[in-house]
């Protein structure tokens, strides 16, 4: 006869909260001693089989989706939440996560402040390979880690893949935090020390640990300047979820900005980007952007300056567009913009001199994005033509008019996503004016030219003749 096998879960008799394990206190409530085990299924052993136990008997073996613990696929909060914006609402369980990022760009602080902020009652397994325990006590101790939020992280300063497998097996840590991949080694390998293999050997051995025994793991790797990450290029296809770490070039009149975006995400978007300011008491979170991105000036615009309202993920941002524009060099123009697409400019340039009869083609476009911000969202481009003609014309943009649509190839103005957002958020921040497609609760334009005419009305003819 077959054994029987039960599945439970375990259920906060206070809130409901469901877990897979008994605990002492729940994470939900707070309440001690209200988990109560509740059995969900009997089955036949050969059915309830989970994966490690198939793993033991050696034969491979299928499971029932419905017999399939569904909290396999729940998230803890980072506790950091620009964090768990990119991660795509939390950690999930089980999960890998790869930090690159150029070194000083504050991955180890990231890690740190993580492992102080992550809501779970687990233990926090940091290995630094990186840092001595007296150098990482300093640290804590500057971004301010409270006594009690220290207790419950491990340290081991180690970079010995035998060394940390032992230690992970005796704290059983729910949340495993490696800096960094590259100083990982084995014993058990025969490629050489600090080589990229030994990298591989080991951030895969820690990754099956980690999803054995429902844990996470958080692993930081180096870039180079490059970007070019030599290595841990190699480990993108193991893990489940890559962030970069990056700051782009600083531009004067704008905070510095440290951005966090997904790569690859298995349990995500990749869309979400995590924006911090690095202080003195180490990484601050920017949840809503507000003027960050608009450079700070007494009085009128310069001419090439235009205020874009665009998305960023879930949330909308309004970023100052720079142009400027001079005759071309060479025989052909050039355009040069980092942080927004180079071919979506010169479209945007073809479109301004078919339409608008603004030679363009003769000169060489600088176009920019304030503060280190990619932007690459659609709804920039109407800002983009109306700082490309602000530039060209000598004629500044007025200080307080945000801006936002999509430019087609015919010069008409596209409708774009979540416009009565970007408008309210233009107008918190003191936009008393909002140019847009016909559907605008402001400035309403159908095509570039009545876009250009409504700005600046009769003056546009003046100064052009
Ligand atoms: P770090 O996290 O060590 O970067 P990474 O691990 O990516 O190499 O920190 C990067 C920089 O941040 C370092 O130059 C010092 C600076 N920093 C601050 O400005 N404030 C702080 O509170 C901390 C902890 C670091
Ligand atoms: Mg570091």
């Amino acid at each position: 006869m077959k054994k029987q096998k039960t599945l439970s879960i375990h259920k906060c008799s206070s809130c409901g909260k469901e877990e897979p394990k008994w605990l002492g206190r729940c994470p939900e409530c707070g309440e001690w001693n209200t988990f109560v085990e509740t059995v969900i299924r009997n089955e036949t052993s050969n059915l309830g089989r989970t994966h490690a136990s198939s793993k033991k008997s050696g034969l491979p073996q299928t499971m029932p989706l419905a017999s399939i613990d569904p909290m396999e696929g729940s998230r803890v909060s980072s506790g950091i939440g620009e964090l768990d914006r990119v991660l795509g609402g939390g950690i999930m369980k089980r999960s890998s996560i790869l930090i690159g990022g150029e070194p000083g760009i504050g991955k180890s602080t990231l890690l740190l402040q993580a492992a102080a902020a992550i809501e779970t009652k687990g233990r926090i397994l940091y290995v630094s390979g990186e840092e001595s325990a007296g150098q990482l006590r300093l640290r804590a101790d500057r971004i301010g880690i409270s006594k009690d939020k220290m207790e419950r992280i491990e340290i081991l300063c180690s970079g010995n893949l035998e060394e940390i497998e032992t230690v992970l097996n005796a704290v059983k840590p729910v949340v495993i935090l490696v800096d960094s991949a590259q100083t990982l080694y084995s014993e058990n390998t025969d490629s050489s020390p600090g080589g990229v293999n030994q990298m591989k050997f080991c951030s895969f051995e820690l990754i099956a640990w980690a999803k054995e025994h429902d844990s996470a793991l958080f692993i930081t790797a180096h870039v180079t300047k490059e970007g070019v990450i030599s290595g841990p290029k190699t480990l993108e296809h193991m893990v489940d979820t890559v962030l970069y770490f990056e700051q782009n070039e600083k531009t004067p009149g704008v905070a510095d900005c440290r951005f966090l975006r997904a790569a690859k995400n298995r349990f995500g978007s990749i869309d979400e980007i995590g924006i911090f300011t690095m202080g003195e008491k180490g990484l601050s979170p920017v949840e809503d952007t507000g003027r960050m991105f608009l450079v700070r000036r007494d009085g009128d615009l310069p001419p090439g300056v235009a205020a874009a309202a665009v998305l960023e993920g879930s949330r909308t941002i309004l970023v100052e567009i720079q142009a400027l524009t001079i005759p071309a060099k060479g025989t052909i123009s050039r355009v040069f913009s980092d942080r927004i697409d180079s071919g979506r400019v010169s479209r945007i340039s073809a479109a301004l001199e078919k339409h608008l009869g603004l030679r363009l083609s003769d000169q060489d476009l600088y176009v920019n994005a304030a503060g280190g911000i990619r932007v690459s969202e659609v709804g920039v481009e109407l800002a983009i033509a109306c700082a490309l003609y602000s530039a060209r014309t000598g004629l500044a943009l007025p200080a307080d008019l945000a801006i936002a649509g999509e430019l087609s190839l015919t010069g008409e103005i596209r409708p774009v996503r979540r416009l009565p957002g970007r408008v309210k958020t233009a107008a918190n921040l003191g936009f008393t004016k909002f140019l847009g497609p016909p559907e605008t609760e402001g400035l309403k334009a159908n095509n570039v030219k009545s876009a250009i005419k409504l700005i600046y009305g009769t003056n546009e003819q003046k100064n052009k003749a």
